[in-house]
C-alpha cells in the first residue's frame, strides 16, 4: 500500500491483513522497529485523529512531527503541493493529511512525492475512520460481519465518516441505513451511497444491531440546513430507550444533548471508548503497512 486516500483503494482482503497487524498491535507489546518522521497536517480541527497518529507513530518508532498551519508557511501563501513537496524533499516517510479540500488528498498522492494518508477531506471521506470503525464492529461481533445492520443517524449529507463508512461496511456484506430529517439526508443520497435512506428514526431501528450517531457539522451546513436542536433531539437523538439493546457508535466528536443523550456515551452498550482506544492499534496498521509498502518501492 502505497497511500491511503479513500476506503476503495483498499480491498477486503488487505482490510482483514491490517487488522490482523492491529490485533497483533492490541495484544502485543511493540518496541517500535521503524525510523524516520511522518509529517502531520492538519489544516482542520482534530482531537481524536491527530492524537491516534501521534501515538501510532510514536509506537512504531517513528517521529512525529506536526505542521501548524496557524504557523507556518500557509500563512505566506504557500500551498499544500509546494508544502508536501517540501517535506518529501526532507525525506520524511509519509504525510498525514486533514483538509476541508475534498480531492486534495487523492491530488497529492497523484503527486506521488510521499505516501499520502487522508485524515479526513471535507465531506468526502474519512478512511482511517471507517477501519477502526470496521475493526470495532469485528472485535464486537466477530469475523462473520455479513447480515449485522447498522443504522448511521444524524448528517449524513456533509459526513465524510458515513461515505467512508457505508461503502466499507458494505463491502464486508453490513446492511447499512442512512437515517435523519429530508435537510440532512436526502432521498438522493440513496443512489449515491448504495443505501436504503429513512427519517422515521423508529423504523430504522428494527432490527438494527448497532446505531451510530454523527454530529450535525455546523461548520459545512448552511443555516436552513440545520435543525434547532432540542427539536432535533426529541425527534432523532439517541437515548438509552432508543438505544435498547443495540450497540452504540459515535465517531466523535458528540454534541451530547443533540445527537446523543449524555446518559448513553457511556451505557454499557456504548462502543464510542473502543472506538478510539482500536483507532491508535488501526491507525499503527496503517502505519506499518504504508512504512513496508515505501520500504519495497
Ligand atoms: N472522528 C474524528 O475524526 O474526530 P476528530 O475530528 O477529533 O479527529
Amino acid at each position: 500500500m502505497r497511500h491511503l486516500v479513500s476506503v476503495r483503494d483498499i480491498s477486503p482482503h488487505e482490510v482483514k491483513e491490517l487488522f490482523q497487524t492491529a490485533d497483533v498491535f492490541r495484544e502485543h507489546y511493540y518496541s517500535g522497529s521503524w525510523s524516520g518522521e511522518v509529517v502531520l497536517l492538519f489544516y482542520e480541527p482534530s482531537t481524536r485523529t491527530r492524537v491516534s497518529f501521534e501515538l501510532a507513530a510514536g509506537r512504531l518508532g517513528l517521529r512525529p512531527v506536526s505542521i501548524v498551519p496557524e504557523t507556518a508557511s500557509v500563512q505566506k501563501g504557500e500551498g499544500p503541493e509546494e508544502t508536501v513537496k517540501t517535506v518529501a524533499a526532507m525525506g520524511v516517510r509519509a504525510i498525514v493529511l486533514r483538509t476541508r479540500e475534498e480531492g486534495l488528498p487523492r491530488h497529492l498522492a497523484e503527486l506521488d512525492v510521499l505516501p499520502v494518508i487522508n485524515a479526513g477531506d471535507g465531506k468526502n471521506e474519512h478512511p482511517t475512520q471507517a477501519l477502526l470503525d470496521l475493526y470495532t464492529l469485528r472485535r464486537t461481533f466477530g469475523e462473520r460481519l455479513e447480515g449485522l445492520t447498522v443504522a448511521i443517524v444524524g448528517d449524513i449529507v456533509h459526513s465524510r465518516v458515513a461515505r467512508s463508512d457505508t461503502w466499507l461496511f458494505s463491502s464486508f456484506g453490513i446492511e447499512v441505513r442512512l437515517v435523519g430529517p429530508p435537510a440532512l439526508v436526502p432521498d438522493s443520497l440513496a443512489e449515491v451511497l448504495g443505501a436504503p435512506v429513512f427519517h422515521d428514526l423508529e423504523a430504522a431501528l428494527v432490527g438494527a444491531d448497532v446505531v451510530m450517531a454523527l454530529r450535525i457539522q455546523r461548520e459545512r451546513a448552511r443555516s436552513e440546513e440545520l435543525p434547532e436542536p432540542l427539536d432535533y433531539h426529541r425527534r432523532y437523538g439517541i437515548t438509552s430507550e432508543r438505544l435498547g439493546t443495540r450497540y452504540l457508535m459515535h465517531p466523535g466528536p458528540a454534541n451530547l444533548g443533540v445527537e446523543v443523550a449524555s446518559d448513553v456515551v457511556d451505557h454499557e452498550h456504548s462502543l464510542i471508548r473502543a472506538q478510539v482506544e482500536n483507532g491508535v492499534f488501526v491507525r499503527m496498521a496503517v502505519l506499518d503497512f504504508i512504512a513496508r509498502g515505501a520500504r519495497v518501492l
